[in-house]
């Protein structure tokens, strides 16, 4: 079957949800292709940060609603380390908060919206493959239930993750990568526990690092540094509470986590990656699919919803007018930002996590930063404006 839209969207994720969002507000056609269920997407446990701008973004474009009753705002975190507690106050420093409010609830918000104006969205697809992007006639094949379709655009958007197939069409010798692993990796847990403290706190300690976050007042989202190649089976439920415990205490011993069941566990890996440019002839990569950071900063989600805002904004201008001038700066505006949250988000990694060919000194070191941190407003002026995000050009 042959279908027709301006913008094809591959990947129903934030990015390529919120995309689309943008664009029916724009008054421009698209269409989204999503391999997975939608029963998968809205339960795909992700992280739960939203900056100030992030807010801002998603009400203006009327997806307030649910997130502005759910959602938990923080005017701070904590950083935890040698037994002592120190608050970062966010709202004092920079005069912003942040957002709790998990991935998939904003996926699943988007999802209801789109749906609600009976706008095209396809799960369950198989075999996208994208074509002619370099010339003037984009095309995206896909096959559903069995029958095959293809899809004519002006412009595809490859929003489809890290994994997905719109990077690696792109011909080779256009795209730069920068990567960098880190010799860890996060495991995460979410619990039916009420929150140890009504904000974050990321604990640095010589067995590693731990992060303690929250879903709501009876759900706990909790993180251990584990080894980069360790399975869940290494991770027993047991041995999980007693790192979190052991990472997280006080000097005085008053500190407890509060434990509860264990309702879903994963592995995170920690990868810093960067395409360049975000763009090659018609096809536009936005989030995930152009650039990956370590869950440290709580950046992912908040760059793929800025890449977007700007692919938005240039897709309509062209429609509007036909200028061609925000297309072309599409990339260069958004690894301007993209290559600061990189640098943040590899910072607050390096500083709080333990790293396995630490000699002494990087320890003692790690320390005095730490020290340095919670002990001048600059410093902590400097985290805060960058963890509640700077403001969208
Ligand atoms: N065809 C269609 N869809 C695909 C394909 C494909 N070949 N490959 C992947 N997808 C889908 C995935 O199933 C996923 O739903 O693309 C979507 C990409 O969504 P995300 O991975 O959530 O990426 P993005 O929208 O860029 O959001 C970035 O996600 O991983 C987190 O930390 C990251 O918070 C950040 C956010
Ligand atoms: C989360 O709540 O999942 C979360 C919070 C902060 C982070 C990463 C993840 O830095």
């Amino acid at each position: 079957m042959r279908h027709r839209t301006q913008v094809g969207i591959v990947g129903a994720g934030p990015a390529g949800l919120f995309l689309s969002c943008l664009l029916a507000r724009a008054g421009i056609d698209s269409i989204v292709l999503e391999n997975r269920s939608r029963d998968y997407v809205e339960n795909r446990i992700r992280a739960g940060v939203l900056e100030q701008g992030t807010v801002d973004l998603l009400n203006e474009a009327g997806l307030g609603g649910r997130l502005g009753r759910e959602g938990l705002a923080h005017g701070g975190i904590e950083i935890r380390f040698d037994g002592r507690g120190h608050r970062i106050d966010f709202l004092a420093l920079t005069g912003k908060a942040i957002t709790v409010y998990g991935q998939h609830e904003v996926v699943k918000d988007l999802i209801a919206a789109r749906l609600a104006e009976g706008r095209p969205l396809h799960f369950d697809v198989s075999d996208v493959a994208v074509e002619g992007f370099e010339g003037d006639s984009p095309v995206i094949r896909y096959s559903s239930a069995g029958v095959a379709h293809e899809i004519a655009c002006d412009f595809i958007a490859g929003c489809d993750g890290f994994h997905g197939i719109c990077r690696p069409s792109i011909p080779a010798g256009v795209l730069t990568l920068y990567e960098r692993s880190y010799p860890f990796a996060w495991m995460g847990i979410l619990a039916a526990a009420p929150p140890a403290s009504k904000e974050l706190i990321y604990a640095h300690h010589e067995r590693g690092f731990a992060l303690l976050s929250l879903r709501s007042p009876t759900l706990s989202r909790l993180y251990v540094q584990c080894g980069p190649e360790d399975d869940i089976g290494d991770w027993p439920d047991d041995r999980i509470w007693e790192e979190l415990q052991r990472r997280t205490a006080t000097s005085d011993g008053a500190f407890r986590v509060p434990q509860g069941a264990v309702l879903q566990k994963g592995i995170t890996p920690m990868r810093s990656f960067v395409a360049e440019p975000m763009q090659c002839g018609r096809l536009f990569l936005a989030g995930d699919s152009a650039h990956i950071v370590p869950p440290t900063g709580a950046k992912g989600m908040n760059l793929a919803i800025a890449d977007v805002h700007y692919l938005a904004q240039a897709l309509a201008a062209h429609y509007r007018s036909g200028s061609t001038d925000l297309l072309a700066g599409y990339s260069a505006r958004c690894l301007r930002r993209v290559w600061n949250a990189q640098r943040f988000s590899w910072w607050m990694t390096t500083m709080l996590h333990r790293h396995p060919d630490d000699t002494p000194f990087d320890r003692r070191r790690r320390l005095a930063e730490l020290e340095y941190l919670t002990g001048s407003e600059a410093a902590m002026r400097s985290l805060a404006e960058n963890y509640v995000g700077l403001p969208l050009e």
